[in-house]
């Protein structure tokens, strides 16, 4: 089965051809970073005219890669949500376009269950049924929580952040350390010429039940403002090249530590009930968080399991694979063509 997946939660213009859910014919993004850097993070708007300019030329690259021709797809698959309204809109009125032209069902994809998928794409030994139950860590620009995975389709929210996203706190940090945008990869590539004890920056350990975390239990929850403030307060008081207290490698290794060991403490606190932990998302991409999360799971024996690069920061592969297994409540095109965005959709709540 060929399944077309399209995903235009955020700034990235995707689309992509899998076959039987795991065989990535081809994958195509076309990144908008280059658009927001002067902003130094996503603009709506900006992303979402983007989506508009790129996405038709991105999904007949993504079909004629694939080396099968549009009679040969079965469905078509969208980013349904989390994500941007405006952006999640352009991704679904071009998947409508395409299920009608084609007469094929239209299946709408949650971009957190297509982020769990990711580590099945393209690795053939790894299987559902025998990983199962997983502790999944979603860590990204827009998302950080922890689930419990029972099956695909079946999953339990065990906690998440209360303010900012692992990678929305990167790129903050970035920021005020002028090291540009995205935060993430900038921070890893200085981080790794300073020193992680330079200064010392507050751990987001929750350590209440509070009112916004309704249902979860604090000690899977992450909080990232109070760190992204600390930095704040530290360069005011070392304005950056003003000396040896402002440099901004160690600054940026002892910043990127608070977030490693938050994510590895509350990591490690959430699979103890499990053999199995999966990381995905950009920030997964991290040197320090992989290097913390293995000898974490090394001591633990902890099977830790991590997507391609390719499928860690966002795509379309991760949308088309997951789709294959959502064929069965596939609804009938015409109902299916009812369909709307869900920007704040959850997962496992
Ligand atoms: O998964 P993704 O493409 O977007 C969302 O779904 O939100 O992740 C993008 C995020 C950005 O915040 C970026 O700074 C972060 O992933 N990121 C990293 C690294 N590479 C990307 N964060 C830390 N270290 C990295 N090497
Ligand atoms: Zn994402």
């Amino acid at each position: 089965m060929n399944i077309l997946g399209l995903e235009t939660s955020c700034d990235e213009t995707a689309a992509s051809v899998v076959r039987d859910g795991r065989d990535v014919l081809s994958s195509i993004v076309y990144t908008q970073i280059a658009h927001h850097r002067p902003y130094g993070g996503v603009v709506p708007e900006i992303a979402s005219r983007m989506h508009v300019e790129h996405l038709p030329a991105v999904i007949e690259e993504a079909v004629s890669a694939s080396g099968i021709g549009w009679d040969d797809l079965d469905a078509i698959a969208v980013t349904q949500g989390p994500g941007l309204a405006s952006s999640l809109l352009v991704g679904l009125a071009g998947a409508k376009a395409l299920a009608i032209r084609l007469n094929k069902p239209l299946i709408g994809i949650n971009h957190l269950e297509g982020h769990i998928y990711s580590i099945f794409l393209d690795n053939l030994e790894l299987l559902p049924a025998s990983l199962c139950p997983f502790l999944a860590l979603v860590v990204s620009g827009g998302h950080t929580c922890f689930i419990q995975v029972n099956a695909i389709g079946d999953y339990h929210l065990l906690g998440r952040t209360v303010d900012d996203a692992a990678g929305e706190a990167f790129d903050k940090g970035a920021n005020l350390l002028k090291l540009g945008y995205p935060g993430g990869p900038a921070i890893d590539k200085a981080a790794r010429n300073g020193s992680t004890e330079f200064a010392t920056f507050p751990r987001g350990l929750i350590r209440k039940v509070n009112a916004r975390l309704p249902g979860l239990n604090p000690k899977y929850c992450v909080s990232f403002s109070g760190l992204k403030t600390s930095l704040l307060y530290h360069i005011k008081d070392h304005p950056l090249g003003s000396g040896p207290d402002a440099d901004v490698n160690n600054l940026a290794a002892s910043y990127q530590e608070a977030i490693v060991d938050t994510l590895v403490q509350r990591a490690s606190h959430a699979s103890e009930t499990t053999r199995v932990m999966a990381v995905v998302g950009g920030v997964s991409l991290n040197r320090r968080l992989r290097e913390k999360l293995a000898d974490m799971a090394g001591k633990r024996r902890l099977k830790l399991v991590l997507a391609n690069p390719r499928y860690c920061t966002d795509n379309a592969a991760m949308i088309a694979g997951l789709a294959f297994h959502k064929w069965n409540s596939r609804l009938p095109l015409e109902e299916s063509l009812n369909m709307d965005v869900d920007p704040n959709m959850g997962i496992g709540e």
